[in-house]
């Protein structure tokens, strides 16, 4: 059973191996942002290849000229949904630390896509309120810390449009995204589910997709 168990395991990372190397490859840009977010400090645990594609994907699929993401981490999903942008698009991508702001800034730049994009400083939730004339956002990317999940979806529903996505990270969590709260980080994943699940605004899916298929994206469409 074990021996089995392992098969499949690596039978499942050979599947997600094959699809990186043929639809997702890693450029010298993005590479570059791992390697500087790793020498900044930060912990490695930006989405993978997969999901930068999947969030391209998505961004293409509801036209995206606007993208706002909450939580900047080293700049590596930024990159993703920024290459996604037509001529003229933008993407506004909200950080808490001044510092790894910096360190964005310049892989954006490095990586070919510095005009098209806007890191701001500050806490989610002060900056939040202040972007209302620049909504609506086509897409939300949600990625910061974890407690108010449910508050950046009441400001991502208040600045998207009907048809745009929002997307929201880690709310599987090795399936704590679905069981009764064990801390202040899986009760703001568990009410997130429960919430877009419910809201008969959204059309809602979590997703299974990281490396152990244990975390994933939640994906909200706004309905027409
Ligand atoms: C954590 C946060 C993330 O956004 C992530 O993708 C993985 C882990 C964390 O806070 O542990
Ligand atoms: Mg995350």
């Amino acid at each position: 059973m074990s021996s089995s168990n392992s098969e499949l395991a690596q039978l499942q990372q050979q599947i997600q191996e094959a699809i990186i190397k043929t639809f997702a490859p890693e450029d010298e840009g993005l590479r570059n942002a791992l390697t500087s977010a790793k020498e900044t400090g930060l912990p490695e645990i930006q989405i993978s290849p997969i999901q930068g594609k999947l969030l391209q994907l998505l961004a293409v699929a509801c036209n995206a000229c606007k993208i706002l993401e909450i939580g900047s981490l080293g700049g590596y999903s930024g990159i993703w949904l920024a290459r996604a942008l037509p001529q003229g698009g933008r993407l506004i991508t909200l950080e808490i630390n001044p510092a790894h702001a910096a360190v964005v800034r310049n892989s954006f730049a490095k990586a070919g896509v510095g005009d098209r994009t806007e890191v701001r400083v500050g806490n989610a939730l002060d900056l939040l309120p202040t972007l209302q004339s620049e909504a609506p956002f086509d897409l939300v990317f949600i990625d910061a810390d974890k407690e108010p999940y449910p508050q950046y979806l009441e400001h991502a529903l208040r600045l998207t449009r009907p048809g745009s996505i929002i997307v929201a990270d880690n709310c599987i969590r090795q399936g704590q995204g679905f069981l009764p709260p064990q801390n202040d980080y899986t009760e703001g994943i568990v009410e997130y589910n429960r919430r877009v699940a419910s809201d008969p605004r959204l059309t809602s899916l979590a997703l299974a997709m990281d490396d152990d298929y244990t975390d994933g994206f939640t994906i909200a469409v706004v309905n027409h």
